[in-house]
């Protein structure tokens, strides 16, 4: 049985401070879940919000590490930092870091290696803009994005990624894929991961659905037998939401 989860995504919002209280609430109300939880925070909250949750059933994410081992690049954060924190997984390849900092299929391939290296799960995104959408461009578009990072990983390396489908023109904007659209390319996904690395690879592999998933519309998109859970950025922000979206899944 594969891996069901709900992740959370911070991105950048809340202080250190802020973000004690709304791991706090979480740590209170999500005790006993029906599904791997994680949080993805700031690099600034990882430490402590690590500790917080050390006895929780609430696992901790960096949202991006350097693509760099260490040394003199300054103001980067390196897998091995991410890991001494206690976080143990790192989102990486979002829409936000590709379109925003310029991080390409390479760079996403020297980061998941270094998060692998260190023992972080890689939660990798991908996902088309409108425009491929609207040309239906969907597919190559994923494929190329896995191709170009992950597929040359080897098929143990591979087990320990989760996967997240996040449509860029869903995320932030309200609109959120149908379940059949979602079904469609989740299927589709696990097809290509099947092809590369088995059937039972594929089985075991954990893909998430994000982009405007909320507390509404999550339990319906959960209930396609390819989406594994949620990726969450703006729900996750308040514990009530948050959690009624772990309850969906
Ligand atoms: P959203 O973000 O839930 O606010 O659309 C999802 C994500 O970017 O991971």
């Amino acid at each position: 049985m594969r891996t069901k989860m709900v992740a959370g995504n911070w991105k950048m919002n809340m202080t250190l401070q802020e973000g004690v209280v709304l791991a706090t609430e979480l740590k209170n109300q999500v005790v006993n879940p029906s599904c791997a939880v994680v949080i993805g925070t700031p690099f600034i909250h990882l430490a402590t919000v690590a500790e917080l949750l050390k006895d929780s059933p609430i696992a901790v994410a960096a949202e991006n590490c350097a693509d760099k081992e260490k040394g003199a690049y300054t103001g980067e954060v390196s897998a091995a930092m991410v890991a001494s924190t206690g976080a143990e997984y790192c989102i990486l390849g979002h829409s936000e870091r590709r379109a925003y900092y310029g991080e390409t299929y390479e760079i996403l391939k020297d980061k998941v290696e270094l998060a692998l290296a260190n023992n972080l799960r890689p939660i990798f995104c991908i996902g088309e803009v409108k425009e491929e959408r609207e040309a239906g461009k969907q597919n190559e578009v994923v494929k190329a994005q896995l191709e170009g990072s992950v597929f040359h990983l080897s098929a143990e390396d591979f087990g320990k990624i989760v996967l997240a489908y996040e449509p860029v023109w869903a995320i932030g904007t309200g609109l959120t894929a149908t379940p059949e659209q979602a079904q469609e390319i989740h299927a589709y996904i696990r097809g290509l991961v099947a092809e590369k690395y088995g059937e039972q690879v594929a089985e075991d592999c954990t893909i998430l659905y994000g982009g405007s998933c909320n507390a509404k519309n999550a339990a319906e998109l959960f209930a396609n037998p390819d989406v594994d859970g949620g990726l969450i950025g703006g729900a996750s922000l308040k514990a009530a939401d948050f959690c009624a979206i772990i309850a969906a899944r």
